[in-house]
């Protein structure tokens, strides 16, 4: 069994040492928070010990990786330590509040020869395999277009607590960079980001809304649309069927246009013209199985398979660094109405 220490133990950290539980290959080994009361009943409810401080559970011998679900303040901190004492480490997301601080911390990884994933667990989500599976069987031909709704309602009381009015706490941080990351998975890199954003219906600070021009350096173009003030069956969140919180719908978020077939996720249903491609020869509809499994379990599995030696990560430091790197172009394009250009290798 690899044993997991776990670094924050709130809203996510609490379900990630659930998630420790009961992957495969893996167990928690101590849980780690500054705040007695939130850290305590996380860690007696699991059966290991509480500390206090991050840096009393690096160290120790029974620690084989730390998963940090800490504030994101303090992401590259706690980060960087793990990486001096050569401890694996994952990250949530976003790795850092800003670009440049979350590239020290990817480089760092790297030159140490450190383990640092980034906790887009979505990926891991079997769901999205199979869609990738689908895409790289060339099933849809060329990828021209593809479509991304992030559409919900945070409910009025969500914006009691004041931070959530301000800059950063809106849809564009919190929410989208999952959706690029998933992006990033099917099309690959964005090169160029061209953004509006809105806050005309509440009038908080923050966006509520933005609209998103993307290309992509394979040469497919993308909108991504986001919003939090509307009610829609039509996001991710409403319809992956992912955490219980949201009550689920049977519709789609994503759609992938090609040159020989189209596919929605995540009914993943496929759609291609079995004769001839053309608008006026009929459609078929296939709908593709995949196995259900919780992402967040299945990114545990693959954070003790990783830090076993026996895979590769699914979601590297440098897969958080390029969602984030288009987060925020977003908000800088929003900000002065020109498209983003952002350097790819
Ligand atoms: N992957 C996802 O879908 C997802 C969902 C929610 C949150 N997150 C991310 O997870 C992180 C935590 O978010 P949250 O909503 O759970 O926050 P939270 O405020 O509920 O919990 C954070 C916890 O970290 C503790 N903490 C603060 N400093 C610490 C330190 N130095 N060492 C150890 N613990 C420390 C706090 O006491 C608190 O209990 C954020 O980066 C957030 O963006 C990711």
């Amino acid at each position: 069994m690899t044993r997991i220490g776990l670094a924050g133990a709130g809203l996510i950290g609490a379900r990630h040492a659930d998630a420790i539980q009961v992957a495969d290959g893996v167990t928690l080994a101590a849980v780690a928070d500054p705040s007695e009361a939130v850290g305590r009943p996380v860690a007696e409810k699991h059966g290991v010990p509480w500390l206090s401080s991050l840096d009393d559970l690096i160290p120790r011998d029974d620690v084989d990786g730390i998963v940090l679900a800490t504030p994101n303040q303090v992401h590259v901190e706690g980060g960087l330590s793990c990486i001096a004492a050569g401890k694996p480490v994952l990250v949530e997301k976003p790795l850092a509040t800003d670009l440049a601080e979350a590239r020290r911390l990817v480089e760092a990884a790297e030159a140490a020869g450190v383990v640092l994933m980034a906790g887009h667990h979505r990926r891991h989500n079997p769901l999205m395999t199979k869609a990738k599976e689908i895409v790289d069987e060339g099933r849809l031909g060329t990828i021209a277009s593809v479509q991304a709704t992030t559409w919900f309602m945070k409910p009025d009381d969500y914006f009691d607590t004041p931070w959530r009015r301000k800059k950063g706490a809106g849809p564009v941080y919190m929410n989208l960079s999952h959706d690029i990351d998933l992006l990033h998975m099917l099309c690959g890199p964005v090169v160029t980001v061209h953004a509006m954003d809105s806050n005309a219906v509440r009038g908080n600070e923050v966006e509520e809304t933005a609209v998103v021009l993307l290309r992509f350096q394979s040469g497919t173009l993308g909108t991504v649309n986001i919003s939090d003030t509307v009610v829609t069956p039509w996001s991710w969140e409403m319809t992956a069927r992912e955490n219980p919180v949201y009550p689920a719908t049977s519709e789609d978020c994503y759609w992938l246009a090609g040159t020989h077939g189209s596919l929605a996720i995540p009914s993943l249903s496929f759609w291609a013209n079995p004769a001839k491609r053309s608008w006026w020869e009929p459609l078929s509809a296939t709908r593709f199985p995949y196995p259900f499994a919780d992402p967040l379990v299945c990114q545990m599995a693959q954070f003790g398979a990783v830090i076993r030696g026996e895979e590769a990560p699914k979601v590297t430091g440098r897969d958080g660094l390029a969602a984030l790197e288009v987060i925020e172009a977003v908000k800088t394009s929003a900000a002065t109405g020109a498209p983003v250009h952002l350097a790819r290798p």
